[in-house]
This record gives C-alpha cells, sequence and structure tokens, in this order.
C-alpha cells in the first residue's frame, strides 16, 4: 500500500504540464557556475517589424544571463538607442558602437560602459548610428564590419547579445554576420508572421553568402495574453509555422516592462518576483539547456 501511495507521487511528479506552447513547460535547471568565461557566444535579436519586443527581450535576456553569473554584452544597435535608455545609460557626448564601426582601429572597450548590473556590460548607441548606412556602403567587406569590432573583446563575455533595429538593411546584415545565433521575437498579435518569410530569407542570404554557420537559436514569443482566444490563435500558428524553433518560454503581456524601462532597470531588478522577470530568467535557462548559450 505504502509504495503504490510512492508510485502515484512519481507518477505525478513526472507529469510536466503542458505550456502556452502546447509542448510541456519544463522549469530548467539553475545553469551551473562557469569557473572560467568566454568566447562569447554572439546572438542578434532581430525582426524588421517594430516594437515587438527586440530591446525588452534583450535587456532582460541579458540580465538574467548576468544574473546566472555569464559575462554578458549587450550591443544596442539602434540609433533609437533605447537599449541604452532601458539600462539607464546616458547616450549624449559618449562612444558609442558608430565610432567603433568608423574607426575599426579603435579599442572597443572606449565604448564599454559597465552598468548598474553585475557581470552586464553595453556598448552605447545613439542617432549618430543612423548615419552609419550611408557611411560604411563603399567600405570594402562593409558587412563584416560589426564582426570584427566584436571579435576583439569576444574572448571577455559568454555571450554578446545584439539589439538590431527594425529593419533590413546594412546594419542588421552586419549583426547577422558577426552572430553565432539569431533570436526572433514575435509578438502575438494579428500581424505576427507577416514579414517573417523576408526575415528568414535575410537570414538565408547571410548564411549563404556571409556567415556559414549562422543558425536560428530560437522564436520568442513575446506580448502573449493567455485569456484572449486571439493571443491563443497567434501562438498556434506560430508553432505551426515554426515547430520546435518556438522556444517553450512565452513572454506575457504586462504594463510592468513600460515602467521598468522608464526606471533604467531590467525588469529583473526592478521587480523580481513579478512573473514576467520570472519569464525572462526561465528563457535564460532554456537558452541555456539548449546549448545556445554556456
Ligand atoms: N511583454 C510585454 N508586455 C507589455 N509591453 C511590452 C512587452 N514587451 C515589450 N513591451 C513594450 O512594448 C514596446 C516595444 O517593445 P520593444 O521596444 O522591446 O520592442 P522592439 O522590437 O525593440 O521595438 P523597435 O522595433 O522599435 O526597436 C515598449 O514600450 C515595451 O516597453
Ligand atoms: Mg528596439
Amino acid at each position: 500500500m505504502a509504495r503504490n501511495t510512492q508510485d502515484a507521487k512519481k507518477a505525478s511528479e513526472d507529469e510536466t504540464p503542458i505550456g502556452p506552447t502546447g509542448r510541456p513547460y519544463h522549469g530548467f535547471a539553475t545553469p551551473p557556475k562557469l569557473d572560467r568565461h568566454g568566447p562569447a557566444r554572439i546572438i542578434a535579436l532581430c525582426n524588421q517589424k517594430g516594437g515587438v519586443g527586440k530591446t525588452t527581450t534583450t535587456i532582460n535576456l541579458a540580465a538574467s544571463l548576468a544574473s546566472y553569473g555569464r559575462k554578458v554584452l549587450a550591443v544596442d544597435f539602434d540609433p533609437q538607442g533605447a537599449l541604452s535608455a532601458g539600462l539607464g545609460i546616458p547616450t549624449h557626448d559618449i562612444t558609442t558602437v558608430y565610432d567603433l564601426l568608423l574607426d575599426t582601429k579603435r579599442d572597443p572597450h572606449d565604448a564599454i560602459v559597465h552598468t548598474r548590473v553585475e557581470n552586464l556590460d553595453v556598448v552605447p548607441a545613439n542617432i549618430d548610428l543612423s548615419a552609419a548606412e550611408v557611411h560604411l556602403v563603399n567600405e570594402v567587406a562593409r558587412e563584416t564590419i560589426l564582426a570584427r569590432v566584436l571579435r576583439k573583446v569576444s574572448d571577455e563575455y559568454d555571450v554578446i547579445l545584439i539589439d538590431c533595429q527594425p529593419s533590413l538593411g546594412l546594419l542588421t546584415v552586419n549583426a547577422l554576420t558577426a552572430s553565432h545565433g539569431v533570436i526572433i521575437p514575435l509578438e502575438c498579435e494579428f500581424f505576427a508572421l507577416r514579414g517573417v518569410a523576408l526575415l528568414i530569407e535575410t537570414i538565408d542570404k547571410v548564411r549563404d553568402r556571409l556567415n556559414p554557420t549562422i543558425t536560428l537559436d530560437g522564436v520568442l514569443a513575446t506580448m502573449y495574453d493567455p485569456r484572449t482566444l486571439h493571443s491563443r490563435e497567434v501562438l498556434e500558428r506560430v508553432v505551426d509555422a515554426f515547430g520546435d524553433d518556438v522556444l517553450e518560454t512565452v513572454i506575457g503581456r504586462t504594463v510592468k516592462f513600460p515602467d521598468a524601462s522608464v526606471s533604467g532597470m531590467p525588469i529583473t531588478e526592478f521587480a523580481p518576483e513579478h512573473a514576467a522577470a520570472q519569464a525572462y530568467l526561465r528563457l535564460a535557462r532554456e537558452l541555456v539547456a539548449r546549448g545556445a548559450v554556456a
């Protein structure tokens, strides 16, 4: 009898609940501490559609990985400078990623800023970067400039995350050329999949011509609202389209993100107990479990 009860308990422990993507929802174990650092795996957060959660994901995934002892460099690669602002970094009168692109002999450390978050550094950007595409268009090997810049600091970090701007222009091609992997954030709303074919085509072209080993690390569903049928249907369609490439972790819709951005802090620092902070920590653990991050 005692044995049966024990068996029953074990069975229920083994039963992993089904998550929003329709697959078992694992907690993912806390990643083991690293005893040495680098070389970094470089991941671009990319989607030419605006406002899908690229910057929010870069900030909070970076902070989450940093909290697990990973040395993280977040590269602001958008002239809007939202990543820099979201981490409380003033962006005027400083050295930015633009200066590094323009003069690749320059030491990237000139631009690297330590944030208030332990283990998290940033290369900031500001509106100057909007001139980069025009300035770089006549450069030799213009698609590989960012790769050459990041190579110089890659050994000092475990992961480098690049927050792309909402376009598929030369800057984004530079980000994809510099990266080992790409994460595509998709907002769970009606037009989520519109344009994604073009993005995949761009990644394929970069793989063909510039960066043969780039992989799709995952599609991340953001701004998911389980209360609406609409959100659930969009997520279902995303899973139909991308299958196991859809990350199990799904980021819910919450006003905590705009609040955290205004405060210049990652949500993991601003409201660590909030479900949204927990979701990004889980995303960090999932990416380690998938081998996308050390
Ligand atoms: N899960 C979420 N729930 C609610 N709001 C969110 C969530 N994620 C991001 N936001 C908000 O949505 C807006 C767009 O997010 P974010 O800036 O991260 O997107 P983006 O893809 O980087 O945009 P852009 O293409 O302009 O760079 C911001 O105001 C952000 O605070
Ligand atoms: Mg952004």
